[in-house]
């Protein structure tokens, strides 16, 4: 079995690259060096090199918090091409072996923007839209399409935008309501899960770990 994550080297993606390790040597954990995700010219490089994969996880960087009015045009195209160009052009061109998966770690705001992460939201809601089509057609070859949809997960990225002070954690996780911010390693679990356990029935699903902060019923 082969696996491929993109932006495996710190955070969710690391996580879920040393529990596929666990099921598979050949797993291959991509950083920002190995494969900028912002840049187009990376996709065919990346796609000679891993051939026939099993198990897709596609991640990578999250943009800044920025006010609509301070988005610049340059930080709508990187990010268009960051989130969304670079892996639809990567799933047109890839080849997937019968009975794979493919993952992508979005953010509970597909399913609710949040007015601070615009850049964010715009493209992974694009990119979810394109994987539902994906995972109709992909379903012949028995391959599963998830997209895990998480909510405030203890990484960098989270510490980053809490500017690493531990009194806005504590303020986050009042706030939320919430006893603690989980760790990445239960979304890795989850993945490990359905690629050792065969699991194909969630296909084209969403699959949130937001502890319930979302209130939607579905
Ligand atoms: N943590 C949360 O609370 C949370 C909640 C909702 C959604 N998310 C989303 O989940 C994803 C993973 O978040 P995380 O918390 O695991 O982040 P993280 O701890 O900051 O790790 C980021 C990972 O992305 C890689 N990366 C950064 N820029 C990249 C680029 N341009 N191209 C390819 N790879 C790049 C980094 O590689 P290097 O090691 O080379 O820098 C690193 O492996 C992000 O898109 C984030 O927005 C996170």
């Amino acid at each position: 079995m082969r696996c491929l994550v993109f932006a495996g080297s710190r955070g969710i993606g690391k996580a879920i690259a040393n529990k596929l390790t666990e099921i598979s040597k050949k797993t291959f954990a991509l950083s920002s060096k190995d494969c900028d995700t912002s840049k187009i010219s990376n996709v065919d490089n990346i796609v000679a090199k891993y051939k026939n994969l099993d198990v897709i996880v596609l991640n990578t960087g999250g943009p800044p918090a920025k006010d609509f009015k301070n988005i610049k045009y340059n930080d709508w195209v990187k990010y268009f091409n960051q989130l969304f160009l670079f892996f639809v052009l990567f799933l047109q061109r890839v080849s997937i072996n019968k009975n794979g998966y493919i993952f992508l770690i979005s953010s509970l705001h597909v399913k609710e923007p949040n007015e601070k992460l615009i850049l964010s939201n715009a493209y992974r809601i694009a990119l979810v839209s394109v994987l539902k089509s994906l995972s109709i057609i992909l379903r012949k070859k028995n391959i599963s399409v998830i997209n895990i949809a998480p909510g405030p997960t203890n990484t960098d990225r989270l510490n980053k935008l809490l500017k690493n002070n531990k009194s806005n954690i504590k303020a986050l996780v009042k706030n939320l309501g919430v006893n603690n911010i989980p760790e990445a390693t239960e979304i890795a679990e989850f993945v490990k899960l359905v690629v050792q356990k065969k699991l194909n029935s969630l296909n084209g699903q969403t699959v949130g770990f937001d502890m319930g902060i979302n209130k939607f019923i579905f």
